[in-house]
């Protein structure tokens, strides 16, 4: 029999008191319980990046993980990050590079953009930079690494990159 449970967590600054099956995925208590539908369901099963939210700072795939764990936690979506009149720098920079076709990858791909350049501006090495020991973490071959867990079928990468270069406050 389904086991319902009742836990607070705080979305885009906003306590929320859910009440939710114990299997619903994170993914599942956004959309469906707060009707926060920015966050998207591609795959469900971790291999497309769509549902990418950053919860308490890190990036991670709400598809993968059960709404109940995150009991307190901060999470941020892509509601959170800006409103249509106020955009995040990020949304601007991938409207500004064409970041984006069908759209869809696009919440997944920014929160995730977000997430890196502070996982870079921690010195949080990728596999890439780890194996090459290599400094500094901000390259192309580095952002690409690090967002390669967000797939985007209308193979959009290199406005992406453009766009997230920018935002580092790099040239493209
Ligand atoms: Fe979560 Fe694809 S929907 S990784
Ligand atoms: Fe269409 Fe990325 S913009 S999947």
């Amino acid at each position: 029999p389904p086991s319902i449970v009742k836990f607070t967590v705080q979305v885009n600054g906003q306590p929320h008191t859910l009440e939710v099956d114990t299997r619903t995925t994170l993914l599942d208590a956004l959309r469906e319980h707060l009707h926060l539908t920015g966050t998207k369901k591609g795959c469900d099963h971790g291999q497309c990046g769509a549902c990418t939210v950053i919860v308490d700072g890190r990036r991670i795939n709400s598809c993968l993980t059960l709404a109940v764990m995150h009991e307190g936690a901060k999470v941020t979506t892509i509601e959170g990050l800006g409103t249509p009149d106020k955009l995040h720098p990020m949304q601007a920079a991938f409207v500004k590079h064409d970041g984006y076709q069908c759209g869809y990858c696009t919440p997944g791909q920014i929160c995730s953009a977000v997430a890196v350049l502070d996982e870079i501006k921690q010195g949080i090495p990728s596999h890439v930079s780890a194996d090459l020991n290599a400094k500094p973490l901000l390259n192309e071959t580095e952002l690409r690494e690090r967002m390669s867990g967000n797939i985007c079928r209308c193979g959009a990468y290199s406005n992406i990159i453009d766009a997230i270069t920018e935002v580092s406050g790099r040239a493209a």
